[in-house]
């Protein structure tokens, strides 16, 4: 498997990287003037660009809450991207405080700046890795000694996806990871897809990732989204946009105690399909656990 992409990352300053675009769009200031110009390009055509991302990564926030509030005490973040706003690690400690995370990326800066932000915790580690190659990544976290694949843990692979252009390949990364999973275990994906988004603003936003850092990005249908998940039983509310996966009501930030409780609570109402236009789809899926 290629282990690397088909331009450099992560020190290249001229050429668009797709952690830094996203920092960008996520308000951090971690970009550089390409990135910038990549982002205005995209923005151009597509301005919900960067409410759908602000979206996306409140989805993580309220996924890894929700999962740590079912117990899950290991994770495993995929394309960890750029410590813009708040991490795996901070949402997961407050509520459960010994959580291990593993984060992965192939992006040497991520990583660094991971590192960084890690330096000194005993139960966090970032890895350097290509997750084109799951067998290599499974093999360093569980080296380690911070993921122990015979208990539960929860997988993330959020907005990376669709920086593989082969469905086949895409499909084969994640099933190879989903394998792995325990019973108990649970996999959260969010992955881009066109929806409503006219075809001029598609082929603008391809044209700007095709000079990115990841080569292109391949935005999928419900349908190819949703098979990422076979064999899983899928959490409500399924497979919706970011933004009305288990959205909080409106308010002051919850307390754990709300978070928990706001878990088993019935999903809030879906979107029709029809009517979202570029989005990020999320789902999180489990394994179930076997009957005692
Ligand atoms: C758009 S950011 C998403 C960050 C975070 N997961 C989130 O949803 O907020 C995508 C990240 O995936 C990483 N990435 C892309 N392709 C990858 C690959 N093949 N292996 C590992 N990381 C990859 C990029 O370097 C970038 O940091």
């Amino acid at each position: 498997m290629n282990a690397g992409g088909p331009m450099s990352r992560g020190v290249d300053e001229d050429v668009p990287n797709v952690a830094r675009i996203y920092d960008y769009f996520l308000g951090g200031s971690d970009n550089s003037a390409a990135d910038r110009a990549a982002a205005a390009k995209i923005a151009q055509t597509t301005p919900e660009v960067v409410e759908r991302v602000r979206e996306n990564r409140d989805f993580l926030g309220r996924a890894v809450e929700f999962l740590a509030a079912l117990g899950i005490r290991q994770f495993l973040d995929i394309g960890t991207g750029l410590p813009t706003r708040q991490s795996v690690h901070q949402v997961a400690r407050r509520v459960v405080p010994a959580a291990h995370v593993a984060y992965v990326d192939y992006d040497p800066a991520v990583v660094g700046h991971a590192r960084a932000l890690l330096a000194g915790d005993p139960d966090a580690v970032a890895i350097e890795a290509d997750m084109r190659e799951p067998a290599l990544i499974l093999r360093r976290v569980t080296e380690q000694g911070f993921i122990n694949l015979d208990q539960p843990v929860a997988i993330l692979m959020l907005a990376v996806l669709h920086f593989v252009p082969d469905t086949a390949q895409a499909a084969q990364i994640v099933a190879a990871f989903r394998e792995q999973m325990a019973p108990g275990s649970y996999l959260a994906i969010s992955h881009a897809t066109a929806g409503t988004m006219s075809s001029d603003s598609l082929a603008q936003a391809k044209q700007v990732y095709a000079s990115s850092s990841a080569g292109s990005i391949t935005l999928r249908p419900p349908d190819e989204i949703e098979a990422f998940f076979d064999g899983l039983e899928l959490e409500k509310p399924g497979i919706v946009p970011v933004a009305y996966w288990r959205p909080r009501p409106r308010g002051p930030e919850l307390a754990v105690t709300d978070v928990v409780q706001f878990a088993g609570s019935p999903p809030p109402t879906a979107v029709p399909p029809a009517t979202y236009g570029p989005a990020f789809l999320a789902g999180v899926a489990g394994r179930p656990a076997n009957p005692q």
